[in-house]
């Protein structure tokens, strides 16, 4: 049983052994992607193994269409694949009739396993899932220690054999972060790059009532087997038939720039549940948040730091008027703060009561009548029973304050019932906020929920999400954030869905409050502009304090410029964990705007502007790191030049160690 990608490239095959195991394979070009692995399920109620199989019945067909995102980095989406769908039936004594569905792309493959409706199954407990994925050789891999509850990791980049476990790297790199699971467990998304230049990422795609999906490495066979996030007592899913399980995602390219650009995991959810989405807008905003990271306020009003209060929330929303953006993201701002971590408490916040100093209907009134909006913080301290009995008064109290955006957060252990964040239980629950935000027309922004599947084209008001080591851990005792993070980001964690990075730092060294902070940005200012462009969210935040601003008003110049959506994309050159460069064109708009970025090396980029209108000339404002910028010597010296240019044209941008370089173009 063999399907190829509509153009021939990609094929898959599946093959049934006498003995009745049943494997997959995939090759690109002729490559192997995946040789030959298993699938297949473990039933804990009713107990069943289900590795053992008969083919009823070998489904194909094949699907071209185009789709429309809500917002995105492109216009339109093609949808072109081949499927091949096969029935197979438990040859041991259960009878359990399961279908494998794989869809062929020419960027890729997803397979998942369906249990159709049938007599001899309706509720069941997941005790495994058997799928396996055996890698052809010692590939170059991006890998990230597995953990139930986070995926603030840096990532790694070692040989496949020279994965080590979750303890050894966080002893050796990063103390903030303590994984408990066992040496050789992996998360996806997972990046390899073969020795002979294949590009391979391993995720998965719409996880909807599932757990995450994360991998156990046996090296001697360099094959992932699959494990699936616990719930609270140990089991992995509780599901009833008709059902599904998420797609298995490979997407696969000999160009580091087609990974980029690939739509498979889109694609492989389902259209949006919006109507009329008429409602749900990309934005930028500042906000009441990293003055309060870097010491200058804080969260609670004991301590006479609170930075929510309204003097200095007006400030924001006046900054915000001034310099045009639509939204003022406030956090501290309701009562709880003093008592809302560590102690695990069920009842913290109730999401409706503010702070005594915080008036929050003349800031809303303000805001509207300089034409912007606050937008809301629910911190649930974890507490997500609590959340979900408040969420209707929550968001029915947003409605009635004009508050239409609401950054929700999930720090510290789930209670009261011990769930992991990756979990089934707690995937429904971001689904159940995304649905219920919906009807009350709110846009959501998630903290520490799990790694986006592409959920967002069934959503498309969950707008962003952090799931990942975001900016803020530039002020974190640790290593922080590498140069190279953000030339991996993209090729991993970004492919599920857009991010709340939170970039646009000014200030470099983050003592500006507190003399004793060592910690740091590791980046030029110009790379922190360029991130607007290749770290893409519908959602961007301009994360530094209005002072800090204030003192470079012309490279926040393109701050106010940069769009939030796009009508097209050009991922122009990448390579994972070096460089970036991207191009995309505003939505609506004629302009472009450019994104390069470099690790801890100075490189040279050419950008070839064979894009462009040929019809048309541009006026191009680039910001470039100064010749003497380094993220650690000189981080803050940046230079800006207007040049004159055309389709034909080719700029040389040179980027400095740890920088980057944003360009705006617009028609002359
Ligand atoms: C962690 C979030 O990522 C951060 O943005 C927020 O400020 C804190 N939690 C407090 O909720
Ligand atoms: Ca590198």
């Amino acid at each position: 049983m063999a399907v190829s990608s509509p153009n021939g490239q990609i094929s898959v095959r599946v093959q049934l052994a006498p003995t009745g195991e049943l494997t997959y394979a995939a090759t690109y070009k002729g490559q192997p992607v995946v040789e030959p692995s298993g699938l297949g399920f473990s039933l804990s109620k009713p107990k069943a193994m289900l590795n053992r199989f008969t083919v009823v019945s070998v489904d194909s067909s094949r699907t071209d269409g185009r789709w429309k995102p809500v917002w995105g980095e492109v216009r339109e989406i093609r949808n072109h694949y081949t499927e091949m769908a096969v029935l197979v039936q438990d040859r041991a004594g259960s009878g359990i009739q399961m279908r494998l569905r794989f869809r062929v792309f020419d960027d890729g493959v997803g397979f998942r396993y369906e249990f159709p409706q049938q007599p001899k199954l309706s509720h069941f407990v997941v005790a495994d899932e058997l799928t396996q994925f055996r890698l052809s050789g010692d590939h170059q891999t991006f890998w990230m220690p597995a953990d139930f509850d986070t995926n603030e990791y840096l990532y790694n980049t070692t040989r496949l054999s020279e994965i080590k476990s979750a303890a050894a790297v966080a002893r050796e790199r990063d103390i903030a972060l303590q994984s408990s699971l066992g040496p050789d467990h992996v998360q996806t998304p997972l990046l390899f790059k073969t020795d002979k230049g294949l590009y391979i990422s391993l995720y998965e795609a719409a996880v909807r009532n599932y757990p995450i999906m994360y991998l156990h490495l046996d090296k001697a066979t360099r094959t992932f087997s699959a494990r699936l996030t616990p719930d609270a007592v140990g089991n992995k899913a509780y599901l009833q038939a008709p059902t599904q399980t998420p797609w298995r995602t490979l997407i696969v390219s000999d160009k580091a720039t087609d990974i980029l650009a690939s739509k498979l995991i889109l694609n492989l959810n389902e259209p949006s549940k919006i109507a009329d989405p008429s409602w749900i807008k990309p934005q930028k905003f500042v906000g009441m948040w990293w003055e309060m990271h870097v010491g200058k306020a804080n969260w609670p009003l004991a301590g006479g730091k609170h930075g929510a209060n309204t003097a200095n929330v007006k400030r924001y929303i006046d900054f915000a008027a001034k310099y045009g953006f639509d939204g003022v993201l406030v956090e501290g701002w309701n009562v709880g703060w003093e008592d809302w971590f560590g102690n695990w408490k069920e009842e913290v916040f109730d999401f409706v009561t503010p702070y005594p100093d915080y008036n929050i209907d003349s800031l809303t009134s303000y805001a509207q009548r300089k034409g912007v909006r606050l937008i809301m913080h629910h911190e649930t301290s974890g507490s997500v029973t609590n959340y979900e009995r408040r969420m209707d008064a929550a968001f029915g109290y947003m409605q009635q304050k004009g508050i239409n955006t609401v950054k929700t957060g999930y720090v510290g252990r789930i209670i009261p019932r011990g769930e992991h964040h990756d979990g089934q239980w707690m995937n429904n629950h971001y689904e159940r906020v995304a649905e219920k935000a919906a009807q009350y027309k709110i846009m959501v922004d998630s903290h520490e929920s799990s790694h986006p599947t592409g959920l967002h084209r069934t959503y498309p008001n969950w707008m962003a999400s952090e799931a990942a080591r975001g900016s803020e851990f530039n002020n974190a005792p640790t290593l922080g954030i590498t140069p190279e993070h953000t030339t991996i980001l993209p090729f991993t964690r970004m492919l599920g869905g857009p991010m709340d990075f939170t970039p646009g730092l000014f200030h470099m060294r983050l003592n500006q409050f507190d003399p004793t902070r060592t910690t740091r940005v590791r980046t030029t200012l110009a790379k922190q502009l360029a991130l607007y462009v290749t770290m893409y969210s519908p959602l961007q935040m301009a994360a530094d304090l209005p002072e800090n601003y204030e003192a470079h008003l012309d490279a926040f110049q393109f701050i106010r410029d940069v769009a939030v959506d796009w009508d097209d994309t050009r991922v122009l050159a990448a390579e994972p964990g070096d460089y970036v460069l991207m191009a995309r064109k505003a939505k609506g708009k004629s302009d472009w705007f450019v994104g390069g970025i470099t690790d801890e090396n100075a490189r040279t980029l050419t950008l070839d502007l064979a894009f462009l209108d040929p019809n048309q000339t541009y006026e191009a404002t680039l910001y470039c790191d100064a010749p003497n910028a380094d993220w650690d010597t000189n981080p803050e010296a940046y230079v800006i030049e207007k040049k004159t240019v055309t389709s034909v044209s080719k700029l040389s941008l040179v980027l400095a160690r740890g920088g980057g370089v944003a360009i705006r173009i617009a028609r002359k």
